[in-house]
C-alpha cells in the first residue's frame, strides 16, 4: 500500500472523511501524540488497525468524539461524573471509561463491557473526526511497543506501507498520551497519568484512586484493570535504566558505564560534567518541556546507536507521573536510586 503523506488542506481533511468512511486507516495529529484513527462503529476497519499495529488483540482503543451528544450513543449509562470530566477538561487529554452502547464493536473495547473514550482539542483533529461523520477509534500510530509518535515522520517510519495516509499537523503539544480514568467500580480511579494531572481532577471530582499499575510493575496474579498496563511499552531498541539521582551523582554514575553505545538522557541544565554521549529532555524542573520531549529522545537514541541508555528521573508529580510512567515502561521498571 501506497501511504500518502498529506498537509491538513480542506480538501485534504475531506479526503480523509472520505478513506474513513470507507473502513481504510489514517494516522492524524492529536494534541497528545500521532493516533492510527479507523471508523469507531465499523468492526471490520478497527480490526485492521490491530494488524497495522502488531497490536494484542485484547487491548482496547480510545474512541475519539467531537460533539458531547455522541457520548450518549457511545454509552447506554453516562455516569454524572463523566458529564462533570467533561465540561471541565473535554476537549483535551482525558480518556473516560464508562460502560458500552451496543453500538461499539466488540473490537474496539476488546470484549470488555465498557468504552474509553475522549474528545481531542487538536483542531485537525476534530476536522477530521467531523469529515468522517463517525467516532473514531485510535490508539497511538507507533508499532505496538515502541515509543508513541509525537511527529508525522515518525509515524512514517513504522506505518509507511501499512495504512492508507497520514496527516501531518506538526509536532504534537503535550507529547504523552491522554490521561486515562475509569469511571466504572466503586470509585473512579486513575489507569494511566497524563497531560491532565491527578492533582487537577481531583479538584474536580475529589479524591480518585491511582490504580498500583501507574508506578509498579503488574503482579503476575493480579488481572489488569487497563490491558495495555500488561505489555512492555514505549520502548526503543536500547535497552532503558531510569537513574534516581541529582546531578552530580548522575554524571559520575554515567561516566563510569563509558563505551558499548552508553549513552545518556539528561535534563537540559544538567549536562555539565556528563562525559558519554548525551541526549536531553527538558529542564529538571519543566514537566511540560519532558512530556513534550521524551518519546522523540528515546526514538533519537536509536537513531544515534545506543544500546543502552540511562535516563535522568523525573519527578513523578505533575505531568511528571505521565514522563516518569511512560520512562518506567520502557525501562521495564529498571531503576537505579542513588
Ligand atoms: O492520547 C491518547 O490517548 C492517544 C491519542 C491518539 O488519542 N491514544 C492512545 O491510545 O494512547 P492507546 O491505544 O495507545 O492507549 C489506550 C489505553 C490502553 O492502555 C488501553 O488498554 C486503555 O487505554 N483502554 C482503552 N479502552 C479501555 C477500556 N475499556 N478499559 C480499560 N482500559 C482501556
Ligand atoms: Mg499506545
Amino acid at each position: 500500500m501506497n501511504t500518502r503523506i498529506l498537509s491538513a488542506s480542506a480538501e485534504h481533511i475531506q479526503e480523509v472523511g472520505v478513506l474513513l468512511r470507507n473502513g481504510e486507516l489514517v494516522a492524524v495529529p492529536t494534541e497528545t501524540v500521532y493516533g492510527l484513527a479507523a471508523n469507531a462503529l465499523d468492526g471490520a476497519a478497527v480490526s485492521r488497525i490491530f494488524e497495522a499495529k502488531g497490536r494484542p488483540q485484547d487491548n482496547p482503543l480510545i474512541v475519539h468524539i467531537d460533539m458531547l451528544d455522541t457520548l450518549s450513543m457511545l454509552s447506554a449509562d453516562v455516569p454524572d461524573t463523566a458529564y462533570t470530566l467533561a465540561q471541565a477538561f473535554w476537549p483535551g487529554p482525558l480518556t473516560i471509561i464508562v460502560p458500552k452502547s451496543d453500538r461499539v464493536p466488540t473490537e474496539v473495547s476488546a470484549g470488555l463491557q465498557t468504552v474509553a473514550v475522549r474528545m481531542p482539542s487538536h483542531p485537525i483533529a476534530r476536522e477530521i473526526i467531523r469529515a468522517a461523520g463517525v467516532p473514531l477509534a485510535a490508539p497511538s500510530a507507533n508499532l505496538s511497543g515502541s515509543p508513541s509518535p509525537t511527529t508525522a515522520a515518525r509515524v512514517a517510519a513504522d506505518m509507511d506501507g501499512r495504512i492508507a495516509a497520514i496527516v501531518d499537523g506538526g509536532a504534537c503539544e503535550v507529547g504523552v498520551e491522554s490521561t486515562v480514568i475509569t469511571l466504572v467500580g466503586e470509585r473512579p480511579r486513575l489507569l494511566r497519568p497524563g497531560g491532565i494531572t491527578k492533582e487537577q481532577l481531583e479538584a474536580v471530582i475529589g479524591a480518585i484512586d491511582v490504580d498500583p499499575a501507574v508506578i509498579e510493575p503488574l503482579a503476575n496474579d493480579r488481572e489488569a484493570a487497563s490491558p495495555g498496563m500488561k505489555y512492555q511499552h514505549y520502548a526503543p531498541r536500547a535497552d532503558v535504566t531510569l537513574i534516581d539521582a541529582d546531578a552530580a551523582q548522575f554524571a559520575a554514575f554515567v561516566n563510569a558505564q563509558a563505551g558499548d553505545g552508553a549513552m545518556a538522557l539528561c535534563f537540559d541544565d544538567e549536562t555539565d560534567g556528563v562525559a558519554i554521549p548525551f541526549l536531553t529532555y527538558g529542564a529538571r524542573a519543566d514537566e511540560d518541556a519532558q512530556a513534550r520531549r521524551v518519546f522523540e529522545a528515546l526514538r533519537e537514541a536509536d537513531d544515534r546507536g545506543a544500546t543502552r541508555l540511562f535516563a535522568a528521573c523525573p519527578r513523578a508529580e505533575g505531568v511528571g507521573l505521565a514522563v516518569y510512567n511512560r520512562l518506567l515502561r520502557a525501562a521495564a521498571f529498571k531503576v537505579v536510586r542513588l
